[in-house]
Parts: C-alpha cells; structure tokens; sequence
C-alpha cells in the first residue's frame, strides 16, 4: 500500500487462512524525495505526462519489489509459496465524476520481479459499475472489526481521513471526510523542510484562526451526501493557498489545518454515525498525538482508541486490507459495498497478473 500522504510503502505479509488475519511480518520502505517530487507533478496536467506516468509506475514496480524480499526475509515463507500480493498502486488521478481513478505501479513488472500472482486495479470495476472506487477498506472493516451489540466507527487518517460506520444490525456505510494530513505534510514541509508535523507539535504551539477556519470549512464537499470520495485533485496546496490572505502566521495555519482535519471528522462522525459509541483509529495520523487529543475533546462522549486495541496495527490496516481484497479477488468474490462507493451492483474488484 502507498497512499496519499506519498510517504512511502507499507507492506505487509499476511495469513488469511484463519478467521482472523494473522500478520507475519511487514516493512516500510520509505519515498524519497525526488520520487516524491516526481509523484507529486503527476497530480497536475504537464508536459510529456502520459511517458513519465509509466516510467514512474516502473520504478515503483522496483520499489514494491524491493519492499517485498525484506518482507519475505523476516519468516522462513518463499515467495513461491505466498498466494498473491494485492498492490494498490499509486494513485496520481481520482476523478471518479469522469469515470476514472488511475494507480500507478505496472503491477505485470512486479509480477515478473517476484514470480509472485498480483491483484491491482481494485478501484476501476466500482468505477464503471456507477460507484466513487473509493473508500474500499470499509468491507474489510465490516469483515473484521464489527461488534454485535456496539456501535463502532473506524477512522483512517492517512493523506485523506475516511471512516467506516459499523452500527448493530446496519449494513456498514461509510465514506472519505476530507485532508486527513495530506495538507498538514505539505505546510509543515514548506515552512520547517520535515515532511511531517510529528505529534502535532508545532500545530499545538499555535492559534487556531477562526476565519481561516470558517472559509476552509466552507468547502462544498463537506457538506456533500456520501457516497463521496477525494483526493489530492481537490485537497492541494492550491486549495489551501486560495483560502488564505497571506497574513496569517505560518504557525497558525497548522493549528487551523489541524482543526480542520479533527472538525470534519467530528462532523461526519455526529451528522452520518450517530450513536456511535467506539472510534478507532487508523493511518499514519493516529500517531498524531495533538490531532488525537483534539479529536477526543471534539467526541467526548465516545472512546478513542487505536485499532490496535482490536488487534490489527493502525499503520498495517490498509496493507492487510489489500491483502484480503485480493483474497476477495481470487476467490471470485465481490469486495465493494455499494451503500459506500455509490456503485449500482457489488463486484469483483481488480485485475489479476497470474504468475506460474
Ligand atoms: N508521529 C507522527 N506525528 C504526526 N503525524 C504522523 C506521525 N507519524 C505519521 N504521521 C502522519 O501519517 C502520514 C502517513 O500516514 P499513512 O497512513 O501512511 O497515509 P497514506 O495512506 O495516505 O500514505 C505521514 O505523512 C504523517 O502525516
Ligand atoms: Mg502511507
């Protein structure tokens, strides 16, 4: 998995041959900036675009190869004897109103790299079936995470937040919120050079600006019904810089940044899942402990806890959650919900790259 934060890959090695994934080892292998960087001008309409794209896509079909002989090297499991790798790829274009949501990472050379089956594409079917192609992990949350009697919610917090709604009885809804901490990374980097705020330290040194905040809010997609979906095509330094007058401080916009992030969450948790009594978190920004402690004052009537506390590592829940949507894939059976991406008809997601 590599998200849209373009931090890097998480990889994880699963068995998914009990009830319960068991996870066997994982690695992270982190981008570099210049692949970021090159990444990052893929978001954007530019020169030569359709040749960079694949040759990019090239080099992250090293990078997940790379990633996966490390993964392997941890256990005494061959990568002959590993069933499948379920790539994500790198999403450069969602832009599910146009009928498209476009992954990077020519998962046929990753294929060939490793000898090993791989699933990719997972988000084209939902796609064409009339749904957003996103979120997907709220299947395998609704596998794995409901509870009979209590109602939960699951949060992810990667570049965009999303959660999934698991309320007793109900089939499970859910739907992307809105910058998780895609637009925290790229302030922090441009004011400090680190690619992240760690602990929300420096956002918690600052004021939250209430107009800021209230123009920012004001994002029409906020107030979308889902099913809704979104990317870096809307949340962008373009659309924060167009919020801003140019005189706040730059220690102030990440506090506001930060609010943002914890009051459309809160928002979406009290307008769409309401009753909810457990929050779990998941995705890079769970380690956030500023934005955590926030959330928790926001939603103080429910307890928020880590999905580890559910037994699956909050940093290792999309990785293992590709994983069983490639399960999903090679069994023949369907992984969307269409209550979530909109799609008219559940459906077999992804393109399988068989290996001998
Ligand atoms: N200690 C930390 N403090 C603050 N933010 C963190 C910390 N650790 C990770 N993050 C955030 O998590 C992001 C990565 O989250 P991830 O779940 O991998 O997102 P994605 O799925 O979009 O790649 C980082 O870019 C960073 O913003
Ligand atoms: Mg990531």
């Amino acid at each position: 998995m590599s998200g849209t934060s373009l931090d890097g890959i998480d990889s994880v090695l699963v068995d998914l041959g009990r009830p319960e994934p068991i996870q066997l080892a994982n690695y992270y292998l982190p981008f570099d900036d210049t692949l970021k960087n090159s990444l990052l001008a893929l978001h954007q309409p530019g020169h030569n675009e359709l040749h960079l794209a694949q040759a990019v896509g090239n080099q992250l079909a090293r990078m997940y190869a790379q990633s996966i002989f490390p993964l392997l090297s941890q256990t005494d499991i061959a990568a002959k004897q590993v069933c499948a790798i379920g790539c994500h790829g790198q999403t450069i274009r969602h832009r599910p109103e146009h009928g498209y949501s476009l992954q990077i990472g020519n998962a046929a050379l990753l294929a060939e790299l490793t000898g090993i089956t791989v699933v990719s594409d997972f988000r084209s079917r939902d796609i064409a079936a009339g749904g957003q192609g996103a979120p997907l992990v709220p299947a395998f949350h609704d596998h794995l995470l409901r509870h009979p009697g209590i109602h939960r919610v699951i949060v992810n917090i990667g570049g965009i937040g999303n959660l999934t709604n698991l309320a007793p009885g109900r089939p499970a809804s859910g739907f992307d919120c809105g910058p998780g901490n895609m637009l925290m990374d790229a302030w922090c980097a441009k004011h400090t050079g680190k690619p992240y705020d760690d602990n929300g330290a420096w956002a918690a040194s600052g004021q939250v600006l209430p107009e800021l905040l209230e123009r920012m809010l004001g994002e029409p997609f906020f107030s979308l019904t889902p099913p809704k979906s979104s990317g870096r095509d809307l949340f962008n330094t373009a659309w924060l810089l167009g919020r801003l007058t140019g005189h706040e401080a730059a220690v102030d916009v990440q506090a506001t940044l930060l609010e943002l992030t914890c009051a459309t969450i809160a928002q979406a948790i009290r307008q769409h899942c309401a009753g909810a009594r457990e929050i779990y978190l998941c995705g890079g920004g769970a380690h956030n402990q500023a934005l955590v402690n926030r959330l928790s004052a926001l939603l103080a009537d429910c307890s928020i806890r880590s999905t580890g506390a559910l037994g699956i590592d909050g940093d290792l829940m999309e990785s293992t959650a590709f994983a069983w949507l490639a399960q999903q894939a090679l069994h023949g059976k369907p992984a969307n919900l269409p209550l979530v991406t909109g799609a008219r008809h559940p459906c077999i997601l992804g393109a399988i790259y068989r290996s001998l």
